[in-house]
């Protein structure tokens, strides 16, 4: 999402048991799961790994790459209603931190900090 566009922010996202709906717009569904699995595996991670995760949406992306075990997992998000779900998602862990904002506008220190990218949002 282009961070131009202001009415992101206020535009209601409705969760369901298999989906999540930002406006009339379905950005997520239980089924892309197994193809999420595939891509986080792709990536060969290691438990020492530094990870940045841009876009929460229903987190399952997020929860596959907690399965390896990451030393630190940086999760980048603007919407505040995803941004109360991914609170919630997070719960004590302690290798997670949740940083508010669009990805053009981050500034948490150089991407060399991170060993992996996972991108699911469109430019
Ligand atoms: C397709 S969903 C991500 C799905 C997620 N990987 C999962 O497994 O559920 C896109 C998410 O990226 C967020 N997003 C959109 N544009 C963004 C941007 N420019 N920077 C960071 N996050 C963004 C959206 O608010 C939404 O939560």
């Amino acid at each position: 999402m282009d961070p131009q566009r202001k009415d992101y922010l206020a535009t209601e996202a409705v969760y369901t048991a298999d989906s999540l709906r930002i406006g009339d717009e379905y950005v997520m569904h239980e089924w892309e799961r197994p193809l999420i699995r595939r891509m986080v595996e792709d990536l060969k991670l290691k438990p020492d790994d530094r990870l940045l995760e841009i876009g929460f949406g229903m987190g399952i992306s997020a929860s596959i790459l907690q399965e390896f075990s990451p030393a630190s997992h940086t999760i980048v998000e603007p919407h505040p209603q995803v941004l109360v779900q991914a609170e919630r998602w997070k719960g004590t862990r302690t290798n997670i931190q949740l940083h508010p904002g669009y990805w053009q506008q981050l500034d948490i220190g150089a991407p060399a900090l991170f060993g992996n990218l996972l991108r699911s949002v469109r430019r």
